[in-house]
C-alpha cells in the first residue's frame, strides 16, 4: 500500500498528491511551515492524513526551535498549522492532542521532550491506520456482494495515514472474498476521485470504473449500485456529514432509489461541540481551481466563481455511520455519543 506520510530524520516525507497520478513524486518537509503549506496546497489532503501531518509538523516545530524560545514560539507553530483548512476537525483534534503532550511534558529535558512530541506523532499515525482497519472490519459486513459501490473524493490510504476508510471498508469487502467493484466520481474540481481514487485502486487490483459527478444519478437509478461509501471532514452532535463539494447530491439521489449510504470515518471525525452541521465551517478555496484544468482556462477570463470545497450532508440521508468502534445508527445523537464512549 502506499506510504502516505512518513516520519524520517531528513523531515516529513509525503507523496505529493498534487502531482498523481501523472508523477509519484515523494516530498519532504524540512519545517513546520513546509508541512503547513503542503496542507494548504494539497500536496497532502483527507481529514486523518492532514491531522498526522499538522501532528508532524508540530513535532518538526519543536525540534527546531531553541529551548529558550519554545514557550513563546510553540503558540505560533500550532496557529500557523491550525490555519491552514478550516473544515476537517481531525486537523484540530490532532493539534490539541500534541498541545496536551507538550504541555504535560514541558517539565522533561529539552531533548526528551523533543522525543516525545515526535513519539506521539509517529502513534498518531500507526493508530489511525489501526482504526482504518476497524472501521474496514466494520464497515465490510455491510457491503452487498456481487454489486457495485459507489464513492466519491478519496477517502482511501492517500487521505489518511494508511488503509482508508470508505477505501477502508470497500479493501476488507474484497478481503473477505466480497465480489464487488467500484465506480469512483470523478470528484469536481481538484479530481480526487479520477486522479487517486483511482490511481490507489488500481494499485491494489480492485476494479475501479471512472464516471463523472453528473453520472452519478443515472447509475444508482439502474439498479446496480449496492451502496455508497463516503468519508467525512467533521460530523455533527446530530449526525450531520461534512464531506467533498457533491457528496450531499449523491446522498439524496442514493435515498431517492432506496440505495444505503454510508459514512465511514474515526471518532476523531466527530464533532461533539457542534450540534448541528450548519456550524461546520465550509473552506472556500480559489477560483483558478474552477475555471482551469491543469493550468488551461476552461471559462472566459474573469468569470464569477463559488467555490466551496465542501458540503453538508443531513443525518436524514444517512443511513450508516461506520466507525472504529462499530457502526451508528439514526437517532445518531444519541448512536454517535454511546459509541465515542
Ligand atoms: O479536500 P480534500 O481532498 O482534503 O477532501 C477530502 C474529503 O472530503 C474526504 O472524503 C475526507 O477528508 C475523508 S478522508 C478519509
Amino acid at each position: 500500500m502506499v506510504e502516505t506520510i512518513q516520519w524520517t530524520d531528513a523531515g516529513v516525507v509525503m507523496i505529493d498528491q498534487t502531482r498523481l497520478p501523472r508523477e509519484e513524486k515523494y516530498v519532504t518537509c524540512r519545517t513546520y511551515e513546509e508541512v503547513a503549506e503542503a496542507i494548504r496546497s494539497m500536496v497532502i489532503r483527507g481529514a486523518p492524513a492532514i491531522g498526522v501531518a499538522a501532528a508532524m509538523g508540530i513535532a518538526l516545530g519543536v525540534m527546531q526551535t531553541p529551548a529558550e524560545t519554545l514557550d513563546a514560539k510553540f503558540g505560533e507553530i500550532c496557529e500557523t498549522l491550525a490555519g491552514t483548512r478550516p473544515t476537517a476537525v481531525n486537523l484540530f483534534w490532532a493539534i490539541d492532542r500534541m498541545k496536551k503532550v507538550f504541555a504535560s511534558h514541558r517539565d522533561l529535558a529539552i531533548d526528551r521532550l523533543r522525543q516525545r512530541m515526535i513519539a506521539e506523532a509517529q502513534k498518531i499515525r500507526l493508530e489511525d491506520i489501526a482504526i482504518n482497519m476497524a472501521i474496514g472490519r466494520h464497515g465490510a459486513v455491510l457491503v452487498p456482494d456481487g454489486k457495485t459501490v459507489l464513492t466519491h473524493c478519496n477517502a482511501g490510504a492517500l487521505a489518511t495515514a494508511g488503509y482508508g476508510t470508505a477505501l477502508g471498508v470497500i479493501r476488507a469487502a474484497v478481503a473477505a472474498g466480497k465480489k464487488i467493484d467500484v465506480f469512483a466520481d470523478e470528484t469536481r474540481p481538484f479530481m480526487q476521485g479520477s486522479r487517486l481514487t483511482v490511481w490507489e485502486l488500481q494499485q491494489d487490483g480492485i476494479a475501479a470504473t471512472l464516471i463523472t459527478d453528473n453520472m452519478a444519478g443515472h447509475f444508482l437509478r439502474q439498479g446496480r449500485i449496492g451502496c455508497v461509501v463516503v468519508g467525512a471532514d467533521r460530523i455533527a452532535a446530530n449526525g450531520d456529514v461534512a464531506n467533498k463539494i457533491g457528496t450531499y447530491s449523491v446522498a439524496v439521489l442514493a435515498k431517492e432509489n432506496q440505495i444505503p449510504f454510508y459514512v465511514a470515518a474515526p471518532i476523531s471525525t466527530l464533532d461533539f461541540k457542534l450540534a448541528t452541521g450548519d456550524q461546520i465551517p465550509i473552506e472556500q478555496r480559489a477560483a483558478s481551481e474552477v475555471t482551469h484544468v491543469s493550468g488551461v482556462p476552461i471559462a472566459p477570463a474573469g468569470t464569477a466563481v463559488e467555490n466551496p470545497a465542501f458540503d453538508v450532508t443531513p443525518n436524514r440521508y444517512v443511513t450508516a455511520i461506520i466507525t472504529e468502534n462499530g457502526v451508528a445508527r439514526a437517532p445518531f445523537t444519541e448512536s454517535l455519543r454511546k459509541l465515542a464512549g
